[in-house]
């Protein structure tokens, strides 16, 4: 048999940076030397209570120790109660979990066919945005826009519109009969952090209410408290809810879940043997998802205050290389005159770990956790490779 080193068994899906992390305790990881580095990106936006936080590690070893697995054959105590939960965070009525941010909008994307379906209607056109950032699956992936991402897997799901992102005109203008959802970051994370306005949002809600489709609000990296509210939309009660929230990344604290959450109506279209998973929704990550949700509404007043901290010691860095700041709360897109990604190498360099997106945006997706020192010492470094 050929011999191969684990690197080159890999898929060469990504290019790593020179960073080994081999342990995390609050917002900083450490290398294989012991070396400490803040970091204000958290396997981006995973890690949102830091690391070794006492509650979850004790969270999980309790429970590794009782039952890991179960799957959806059987019920378990904690999946029940964190579907609950989470209607009672988001208002909406029914939740299907499991295992990743892909995952959850895969079953947005097929109860809004499904729910088309019934009614009998048989044209599927789904209204996405410019820079819209959805997952790699084949559904999710019909929905993100980014060329590089899509064109190697031609043909995707057919009937997919790209809208630029806050064109109430536009969207108005795009409605017809076929429309079943319109799908949208509230605040777009990978496509460079552009926050969705309270106007673009409402004008989401008329026309997917004109046009009998649902809005399904992917709030997989700015929802669950990131923003400094339960789901960013919140944000913008005048809005509207929407009928369908996909949710993932932080929800169990660094282990892998998602969560749909649907309407009544939205939920009503999968019934029982129209969709499953495996893994998703087993006791370990509900037990920690609970938890989770509790500590982070603990910290809703927290993030908040730090992040409008944190914003105003970006936009205090009076660096000429950076065009614009931009999001909310804890979760930040410094948009810089260069490419991006040399900064990420020079921020690591200096003990920061953030990354690069939309090519030249510095993304932080600080963990919540994070202060007014660790925010300090985050700015203090970029200041200083910015200059
Ligand atoms: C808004 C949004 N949706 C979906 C996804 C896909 O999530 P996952 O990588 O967990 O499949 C991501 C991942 O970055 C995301 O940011």
């Amino acid at each position: 048999m050929e011999g191969v080193t684990t690197q080159s068994a890999l898929l060469p899906t990504y290019g790593h940076r020179p960073l080994s992390i081999e342990r995390g305790q609050g917002c900083l990881v450490y290398d294989e030397s012991g070396r400490a580095y803040i970091d204000f990106i958290t396997g981006i936006g995973v890690n949102a209570l830091g690391y070794s936080h006492p509650r979850v590690v004790r969270e999980i070893q309790q429970q590794a120790a009782l039952c890991i697995h179960t799957s959806n054959l059987h019920l378990h105590p904690y999946q029940d109660s964190l579907a609950a939960k989470l209607c009672e965070w988001s208002g909406l009525n029914r939740v299907f979990l499991s295992n990743s941010g892909s995952e959850a909008m895969e079953a947005a994307l097929k109860a809004a066919r499904a729910r088309a379906n019934r009614a009998g209607r048989t044209r599927h056109r789904i209204i996405a945005l410019h820079n819209g950032f959805h997952g790699r699956t084949a559904g999710s992936l019909a929905v993100t826009s980014k060329p590089e991402y899509r064109e190697p897997f031609q043909p995707l799901v057919p009937d997919v519109v790209f809208l630029p992102a806050n064109d109430v005109d536009a969207l108005r203008n795009a409605g017809g009969e076929d429309l079943i959802a319109i799908v949208a970051e509230t605040i777009q994370g990978e496509g460079g952090i552009f926050p969705l306005t309270p106007d673009f949002l409402h004008a989401i809600r008329s026309a997917a209410t004109r046009h009998d489709a649902l809005w399904i609000a992917d709030e997989t990296q700015c929802g669950l408290g990131r923003t400094g509210a339960r789901f960013a939309w919140q944000q913008h009660p005048g809005a509207g809810r929407p009928d369908i929230i996909v949710t993932a990344k932080p929800l169990a604290a660094g282990l892998p879940l998602g969560a749909t959450i649907f309407s009544a109506d939205a939920g009503a279209a999968i019934s029982q043997g129209m969709h499953g998973t495996t893994f998703g929704g087993g006791p370990l990550t509900c037990r920690v998802a609970l938890a989770f949700l509790e500590e982070v509404d603990r910290l809703l007043p927290a993030i908040r205050d730090n992040g409008l901290y944190l914003h105003a010691q970006l936009r205090e860095l009076a660096c000429p290389i950076v065009k614009e700041v931009r999001g909310r709360g804890l979760m930040a897109g410094i948009e810089i005159d260069a490419p991006g990604e040399p900064y990420v190498r020079k921020a690591l360099d200096a003990g920061l770990v953030i990354n690069c997106t939309h090519g030249n945006v510095l993304r932080l997706l600080p963990p919540y956790i994070a202060g007014r020192p660790e925010i300090d010492q985050a700015c203090a470094i970029l200041r200083r490779i910015l200059r």
